[in-house]
């Protein structure tokens, strides 16, 4: 059997609409939330440079080694693992990094749906004017009522994963590319808008040199982790997202170059979106950068409040952000979907619906982090935190670490130069280093040093 013939739900159109996917994926909440406030609470600039530095040193190989795994199984992430493991005559414990990505994704869109809420609430917040002039106290004010109402918040989750629904229902190329290929150019169209009117109207040399300059007095091992988990989420590796669309990669489309400029669009986005924040943030006086997970939907909306054209410009920033975050959910169901619909050959529709009802139900967690069950933490987390931890820091870096080493390692070299024949040596060599050795040394050091740091210091 061919590997295309084998790909039960279908290929992209052309290798444009994988990047655009892969794009969709990656830019998300991680980008423009994110990104945003841990670089404002560890202190920016030498933040982000560990940040980069991850997503080149490690991020990009990894991505390369999912993309080629799913190319080559053009299956779910979980039966293309356990194919790769069977032809490579490898124990079979590998094929486990499939099931942990499915998993993580789960757990993933279970809080992501419920974020991403927060950012539909604001744009019906923002164009009916409730933050028109607006102070901070105010600001918390109207976010603590949206985040202390479970129903509010379970039903913005709700039209939120519908929506998910909506796109992986109509398959690969009619569902998932169609709609890539609509949000993504007006993403990236919005994106430069607002660019361009933070730089009119906001403090944009301020954001550049919050952002850029360099300090590594403040740096701590946390904080390098907390920039390499930050890196394997805004680049969906680890977790099957990036395998399962892979697997509808046309065969002609060079890997590496690909992968490349998903990582560039990615990184651009978040830095972009980190200087369209900071410039609106720093220019009302009185707010921190360090303002925390609020910092888009407190600090930021006190600031469009008292601008010139400010509201208008909230509507269209928070449509930016759940266009962001919409893409990138569809990428969390779709391994899932593939799985459940090979394994129990069963539609796509019902697949569809039973795994965003369990993301959904998992989500209550969330939701209830923020009101009634917000005391109930374990070693000061919520369920909320616990799973952004769990997810982010733990379970996509140890996903990751598998990934480069079954590919680097254990998978045999004729399948791994087979889907990488279009690369010239030193490009192999250099990628091959990277994924043998700098990726796993790098992942395996920050990840001992990050726990310890966490919880032993
Ligand atoms: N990359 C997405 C973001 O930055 C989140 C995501 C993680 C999506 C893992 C898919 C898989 O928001």
């Amino acid at each position: 059997m061919s590997n295309q013939a084998k790909g039960m739900h279908g290929i992209w159109t052309s290798r444009w609409t994988f990047i655009m996917a892969a794009t969709g994926s990656a830019v998300g909440l991680g980008n423009m939330w994110k990104f945003p406030y841990v670089a404002g609470s560890y202190g920016g600039g030498a933040f982000v440079l560990v940040y980069l530095v991850c997503i080149l040193l490690i991020g990009v190989p990894v991505m390369m080694a999912e993309v080629l795994l799913g190319r080559q199984g053009r299956q779910s992430p979980i039966n293309s693992m356990r194919e790769a493991v069977a032809a490579s005559d490898s124990p079979s414990g590998w094929r486990y990094i499939g099931w942990l990505g499915i998993t993580a994704g789960l757990f993933i869109l279970s809080f992501y749906a419920v974020i991403a809420g927060w950012a539909l609430d604001y744009i019906v917040q923002m164009a009916r004017g409730d933050l028109r002039g607006a102070d901070g106290e105010m600001a918390a004010a109207l976010f603590s009522n949206l985040t202390e109402n479970p129903l509010r918040l379970i039903l913005w989750q709700t039209i939120f994963l519908g929506l998910c629904v909506g796109v992986v229902a109509g398959g690969v190329k009619k569902g998932l590319g169609s709609a890539v290929e609509v949000l993504m150019p007006l993403l990236f169209v919005m994106l430069l808008g607002m660019l361009l009117y933070a730089i009119l109207n906001g403090n944009f040399s301020a954001a550049w040199d919050f952002l850029f300059a360099v300090d590594f007095s403040s740096l701590t091992w946390r904080a390098v982790l907390e920039a390499m988990g930050l890196a394997f989420f805004t680049l969906s590796l680890g977790m099957g997202s990036i395998m399962a669309y892979g697997a509808y990669m046309p065969a002609d489309a060079s890997i590496g170059k690909t992968v490349l400029i998903v990582a560039l669009f990615d990184s651009l986005v978040a830095i972009i979106a980190g200087l369209v924040i900071f410039s609106i943030v720093f220019s009302t006086t009185g707010i921190e950068p360090s303002a925390g997970p609020g910092l888009m939907f407190i600090s930021l909306p006190v600031a469009f409040g008292n601008m010139p054209g400010g509201l208008l410009i909230g509507v269209v920033f928070f449509i930016l952000v759940a266009i962001a975050a919409w893409s990138s959910a569809i990428s969390l169901l779709e391994p899932a979907v593939a799985w459940l619909m090979e394994a129990k050959h069963i539609g796509r529709i019902t697949a569809n619906v039973v795994l965003a009802s369990l993301a959904w139900a998992l989500g209550l967690g969330t939701v209830f982090s923020f009101n009634i069950a917000a005391d109930m933490t374990v070693a000061g987390f919520t369920f909320f935190d616990a799973l952004d931890f769990l997810t982010a820091n733990i379970m996509l870096p140890l996903g990751g670490l598998g990934i480069a080493l079954f590919v680097g390692f254990v998978m045999k070299r004729e399948l791994v130069s087979g889907q990488m024949s279009e690369m010239n040596g030193t490009a192999m060599g250099m990628w091959r280093l990277a994924l043998c050795y700098l990726a796993p040394v790098a992942i395996a050091s920050i990840f001992v040093m990050g726990i310890y740091d966490k919880f032993f210091l």
